[in-house]
């Protein structure tokens, strides 16, 4: 008898993966959520209560760990650990505006210039009493499902996307002094809005970071961004997991957008997340293109 399974929660996204954690590692548990991750966006491995050491040992099974430990503002210098601490607690995160940043929508890496994070990884440590829930929405699905001449009229737009815009619900000025930090910590990159993945299948990104559609006007572009967006977060696409301690939730980086339900800043939240690598580039920085 197969030690795993995995059982769909919605038609469009969703996916329950029942294993031990004994077999957590085995090839064919492995090679089983790689597959469920295509096909579902977003797989929940309820209550299995990983260790640090066993969530790395998945990670580094499952593909190529990004460490994201020196290079995510605020995350460094707490301890040698090599997992990311997703929390607003000052202890262990000194900027907390990029985790603010996970309150709205966006796809995680899109403004480092290297191939897009293929799965990103969170263990629920400690939970808020209000709020935390992680929504998660199938840009494939969504793409799927959109009309045709919808489809036909935004195949080919190109989409700048900005660190700094992700960072603008934070502020009604943004100190010049962070603007800078922005800019100089991230790349401004062009990405196509519907996304050919090297599967051949079709996905849209968006995302607070998206900025600006080329050759539109301010207003154009983003109320056509603000429009897809909505299209996305529409029921049947999403999943919105009410996390209980010990959870482990895995999804697809380059088939879901994802964003958290804000919760109580003093309460200690905390997530220990893990990045892997993804093999496709998404799009290019700005500069490179306009001086090609
Ligand atoms: C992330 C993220 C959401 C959450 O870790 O990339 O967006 O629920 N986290 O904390
Ligand atoms: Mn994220």
């Amino acid at each position: 008898m197969s030690k795993v399974s995995i059982e769909p929660i919605k038609p469009h996204i969703g996916g329950i993966v029942h294993v031990g954690k004994a077999h957590l590692c085995d090839d064919a548990t492995v090679e089983a959520c790689r597959a469920a991750l295509e096909e579902r966006g977003v797989l929940v491995f309820p209550r299995i209560n990983l260790t640090d050491a066993e969530q790395l040992a998945f990670t580094d099974k499952f593909g190529e760990r990004v460490s994201f430990t020196n290079s995510v503002p605020g995350g460094e210098g707490d301890d040698d650990s090599e997992l990311y601490k997703i929390t607003l607690d000052k202890e262990f995160n000194s900027e907390p505006e990029y985790v603010l940043g996970t309150w709205f929508w966006h796809i995680d890496g899109v403004t480092i210039d290297q191939p897009l994070p293929k799965a990103t990884m969170l263990s629920a440590r400690k939970l808020s009493p209000t709020g935390g829930q992680t929504e998660f929405a199938s840009t494939l699905a969504a793409w799927a499902c959109l009309p045709e001449e919808e489809k036909a009229a935004i195949a080919d737009l190109q989409v700048i996307h900005r660190m700094e815009a992700s960072m603008r619900p934070m502020y009604v000025d943004m100190p010049a002094e962070r603007l800078g930090r922005y800019r100089s910590m991230a790349t401004v990159m062009l990405h196509p809005l519907v996304w050919t993945q090297a599967s051949g299948r079709k996905s849209l990104v968006l995302g607070t970071h998206a900025d600006e559609i080329v050759g539109q006007s301010l207003p154009a572009g983003r109320s056509l961004l603000a429009r897809l967006t909505e299209w996305c977060a529409q029921k049947q696409f999403t999943y919105s997991h009410e996390w209980q301690e010990g959870d482990f939730v895995i999804w697809n980086n380059c088939g879901v957008m994802h964003r958290v339900v804000p919760y109580d800043a003093t309460s200690g939240r905390m997530m220990h997340r893990t990045t892997i690598m993804g093999a496709e580039r998404l799009g290019h920085p700005l500069k490179q293109v306009q001086a090609a």
